[in-house]
């Protein structure tokens, strides 16, 4: 098997949470740079329909989750809920989305949260019913364990899970408060933990915490690669659109290449592309 261009790797485009940093020259560049997959991470706006409808016309296979400021402080669930129906079948929390092309199983974890262990937001519960912290980590594991076993599995959150370190610069670390501490979402790590049992995971995508950390305390570490050797990959750099006085405008995505056979992580970076399709900048990210 092979990526859509017939290469021997799936080149995954994410793009961070969007914050309405999102518009035709996104779409433009896309077609530009032609990503076998497009994932997002959520936070597209505070509940706004505009990307979600843009998104439906994106001619790309592409899978999203839903961040917490997708609820746009809406208790009730509605404006969540318009999103969802622009979205379709897009949006994958809590379920599986297998792209075909290029052959990559997408499984969402829990959609609109806000980090911090286990919190289920009232627009959520609006909408899918109150959930605790087992059945949420039993909803992600179920998905995974549906998806074909031939296909690359990765999961994508909006928060990343629990574990991943307990200080400021750490992928799910919080950094707003002087009391640092481990901000990830505990239902994601059961699920990871439940999963591996059957099989392997390679690549979990997820935003939420920017790159950008508060209080001066420079910038988050993005990526982590567990002992179980899944790679963690954190794609909040925001804003994504930027101006650079030498190049001009620039937006970012982050890029994974995985090996179709087996899902291994090949290569992962942070890029910033020009709106022509040039790469202007890329961080190279090890673990
Ligand atoms: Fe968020």
């Amino acid at each position: 098997m092979a990526g859509i261009h017939g290469g021997e790797e799936i080149r995954i485009a994410i793009a961070g949470d969007l914050h309405d940093h999102w518009d035709e020259t996104d779409h433009a560049l896309l077609e530009r740079i032609r990503p076998d997959a497009l994932l997002l991470v959520g936070d597209l706006s505070e509940g706004r329909s505009r990307i979600p409808a843009m998104l439906r016309h994106l001619p790309l296979p592409m899978a999203c989750i839903l961040g917490n400021h997708d609820t746009g402080r809406d208790a009730s669930g509605a404006v969540l809920q318009r999103q969802l129906d622009l979205l379709g079948e897009h949006h994958c929390g809590w379920g599986l989305r297998e792209l075909r092309p290029p052959g990559l199983a997408v499984v969402g974890a829990r959609p609109g949260t806000a980090g911090g262990g286990y919190r289920l937001n009232r627009a959520t519960r609006a909408v899918y019913g109150p959930v605790d912290l087992w059945e949420s980590a039993d909803r992600i594991t179920r998905a995974a364990l549906a998806a074909d076993q031939t296909l690359p599995l990765v999961l994508l959150a909006h928060c990343g899970p629990s574990g991943l370190g307990n200080q400021p610069q750490d992928p799910c670390g919080r950094d707003w408060k002087k009391r640092a501490g481990d901000w990830g979402d505990q239902d994601l790590a059961l699920a990871i933990g439940q999963i591996r049992r059957h099989r392997g995971v390679p690549l979990v995508v997820f935003g939420h915490m920017h790159h950008s950390l508060k209080r001066g305390l420079g910038l988050r570490r993005s990526i982590h690669r567990d002992v179980a050797g899944t790679t963690y990959l954190n794609a909040a750099c925001v804003p994504r659109h930027g101006v650079d006085g030498e190049r001009g405008a620039l937006r970012h995505f982050s890029w994974v290449s995985l090996e179709p056979a087996t899902g291994s992580v090949r290569h992962v970076s942070h890029r910033w592309y020009g709106p022509d399709g040039s790469l202007h900048y890329e961080e190279t990210l090890r673990c």
